[in-house]
């Protein structure tokens, strides 16, 4: 999906050339949250604002700008430039549709966006009228030129922040802009709503405090149709963090950037902005306004400077050909990572501290509702009933869109739990929001800090898988899946009837990383598997039961999402209901047929798939002679019932990447796929 990222720096002198790379680099550690165009907006040598914009790859982008006839070795003490990838939701992937999108030819008013405006048809309807005339078929061009009357209706008086608190007043949907203009050289405004947004900043000398103050303004706006005229009197404070012990100005870098994984190269020192926020970045100074100032809100008078305790380094790709492949192989850390601190093996007890001070709410509930999309959606389909067999309470999982979609009732003693990976999943925050507003206690469980699931839940639990870059979701499954199960777990602790069933389960989780390695052991043997007998299959069946319908649903979903083979989930308890008409000589199955209490059953659908003519792959335990000389095998070590998911889904995860590769794929970045769906 798109990304943002910003780059400011003041008595700091850099070449254009040094720019132009800082911008690029940024764009590049975003790229693999999928995307088709790319940009940047930088400035040129009289006042005005260069903008270079291409289709394709951030390489491409940086071809474009290295064949500009430009002077690279120009100086810039002080600087403010901006840069963005665009995944088309208005308008064809285009040099034109890309961002930065412009107010006019003279680039006065330059804005890169994430998310949607979604009243852009009413605002071009005005301009147009107007006599603005656009260019593009994007919403976010609306917003350049909105900027443009907005300053000039206002006879060119009103400062930056006050121009942009007036115009995203004018806006409906979702954002995060950072706006830049001529009219005010070396400064930038950066505002977000829906959409994530933090802010690095890198000095020499420490910080005086480690927040900015958010500062107050009087309500007196200027209005769109001009007819408050009136300059608000703002009440400029210096933020305390940026003052220097000798008063004099330092110099000082500012990254601005839609996700963490762009900034932390530069420095670990960030602050998150809040909705409604409205950063404004000059004279190596940032200050934070609002964009309502109202009784009713009740975000903190500060937003803190917080250390991110990612490295860059984990963010690469290291030896690994893929970020998919690395995230795959680092599944028996990070399910460790998932658990360090959590679970004490010998006392066979779980504690999350998330949910510290809210299990005995959760213990009341009604109803436990997971809502999530896609692998999340899936990792609450394999702790469903674990869930339901320890705490007794009715437990069901919902797609956030389809839930969106239905709108069902929803109380206050629901407790509502919200699974993602990345936390910014438009789908699975709405629904968030529509349970919050139904006063269901609601709880998340996400793998990113800071996102906007992480804030808003009202507790919740980091999965720590560490991040997840591949579009393909892989560790993040499995350390979802963990932590759910140890929620189900905590939540029952003070049951001696299921105490047994605990300790086992527990002493599973001890065994899992070394069960996930014998698994990541037989890789050549699931390549070779991929090469010699499913590289050319048109369509893949993948059939389970009980615990294992999670894990056909996420192997299908892997398969389809990067080699492109239709693949299909299938419960074995419908195949007589359907499915089994598909069932000859030439379909491709995959049958997962671990040892649990469904194997009788398993082995009926096994049956009937063999009665007609199929010959399935069998996902079995290690050493299962009822299946060893018949059919062709994969063999995993067995374990607890209820983890048995988080081994299965390993081979499966390997047979898309070898599969996807062998068909060419970007295996990183499939096509028409984004890593973080920030849209509906
Ligand atoms: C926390 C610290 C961790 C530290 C540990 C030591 C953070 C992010 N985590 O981990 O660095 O080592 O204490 O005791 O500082 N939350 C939500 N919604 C979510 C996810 C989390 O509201 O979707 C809240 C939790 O309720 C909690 C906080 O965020 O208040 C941190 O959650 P988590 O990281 O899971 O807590 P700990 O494991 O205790
Ligand atoms: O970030 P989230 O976990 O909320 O994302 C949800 C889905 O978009 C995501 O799991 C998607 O299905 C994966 N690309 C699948 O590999």
């Amino acid at each position: 999906m798109c990304g943002i990222f910003g780059y400011c720096n003041f008595l700091c002198e850099k070449s254009r050339r040094e720019v132009c790379d800082t911008l690029l680099n940024g764009l590049s550690r975003l790229e693999y949250r999928g995307y088709d165009s790319a940009g940047f907006a930088v400035d040129g040598d009289i006042e005005d604002t260069l903008i270079i914009k291409q289709v394709g790859k951030v390489a491409a982008l940086r071809k474009l700008t290295d064949d500009q006839p430009l002077d690279f070795s120009k100086p810039f003490i002080s600087h403010c430039g901006m840069a963005h990838t665009r995944w088309a939701t208005h308008g064809q992937p285009s040099q034109i549709n890309s961002h930065p999108q412009r107010s006019d030819d003279k680039n006065e008013f330059v804005v890169v966006h994430n998310g949607i405006i979604t009243n852009y048809k009413e605002i071009k309807l005005l301009l147009e009228k107007k006599g603005y005339v656009f260019e593009s078929d994007t919403d976010t061009e609306c917003v350049a030129k909105l900027t443009k009357y907005v300053f000039e209706s206002h006879n060119k008086e009103l400062n930056f922040t006050e121009l942009v608190k007036t115009v995203v007043k004018e806006l409906e949907g979702s954002y995060a802009f950072i706006f830049k203009s001529t009219h005010f050289p070396n400064e930038i405004v950066a505002t977000r709503r829906g959409s994530p947004l933090l802010i690095g900043v890198k000095t020499q000398k420490k910080l005086k405090v480690d927040f900015v103050d958010v500062e107050s303004s009087d309500n007196s706006f200027a209005t769109v149709e001009g007819q408050d005229m009136s300059r608000p009197a703002l009440n400029r404070s210096q933020s305390r963090a940026f003052l220097s012990e000798d008063g004099l100005p330092q110099p000082i870098e500012y990254f601005l950037a839609s996700d963490a994984s762009a900034i932390v190269e530069h420095t670990k020192r960030v602050l998150y902005l809040e909705d409604d926020d409205i950063a404004h970045i000059a004279d190596g100074e940032l200050h934070i306004h609002r964009v309502r100032r109202s009784k009713e809100d009740n975000t903190a008078p500060t937003r803190s400077i917080q250390t991110l305790e990612i490295e860059l380094a984990e963010i690469m790709k290291g030896s690994f050909d893929h970020f998919m492949q690395k995230e795959i192989y680092e599944q028996p850390e990070s399910v460790v990572n998932t658990m360090r601190g959590r679970v004490n093996f010998e006392n066979h007890e779980v504690t999350l501290g998330g949910l510290r001070g809210f299990t005995h709410i959760i213990r009341r509930a009604r109803r436990i509702i997971f809502v999530a999309c896609g692998t999340s959606y899936h990792s609450c389909l394999a702790t469903r009933s674990i869930f339901e067999e320890l705490n007794q309470i009715g437990t069901q999982a919902e797609l956030a869109s389809d839930f969106l979609d239905r709108e069902p009732p929803i109380f206050r003693d629901d407790v509502c739990v919200f699974v993602s990976q990345s936390g910014e999943t438009a789908d699975t925050i709405l629904a968030m929001r529509y349970c919050l507003e139904r006063g269901a206690l609601c709880v998340g469980v996400t793998n990113t800090v800071g996102s906007s699931i992480s804030r808003e839940t009202h507790c919740g639990v980091h999965i720590n898988a560490g991040p997840e870059i591949g579009v393909a979701s892989t560790k993040a499954y499995t350390s979802q899946y963990i932590a759910l199960v140890m929620m189900a777990i905590q939540l029952a602790q003070d049951s001696k009837s299921s105490q047994k069933r605990r300790e086992e389960i527990i002493d599973g989780l001890y065994r899992l990383p070394s069960d996930i390695k014998e698994v990541l052991a037989i890789d050549a043997k699931l390549q070779q598997l991929a090469v010699e007998q499913l590289a050319q299959e048109k369509s893949l069946l993948i059939l389970g039961r009980g615990y294992q319908n999670a894990t056909c649903l996420e192997g299908a979903l892997k398969i389809k999402e990067i080699s492109y083979i239709h693949s299909e989930g299938i419960f074995a308890g419908e195949l007589k209901h359907g499915p089994l008409a598909l069932i000859d000589e030439t379909m491709a199955v995959i049958l997962v047929m671990t040892q649990d209490k469904y194997y009788p059953k398993v082995q009926s659908a096994l049956q009937q798939v063999s009665a007609r003519s199929g010959n399935p792959i069998v996902i079995c335990n290690t050493g299962d002679e009822n299946l060893k000389n018949h059919h062709r095998t994969i063999e995993v070590p067995k374990t607890s019932d209820c983890l048995q998911g988080l081994v299965n889904i390993i081979p499966l995860q390997l047979l898309s990447y070898h599969l996807a590769i062998l068909k060419g794929v970007d295996v990183d970045f499939p096509r028409n796929l984004a890593k973080s769906v920030t849209v509906e």
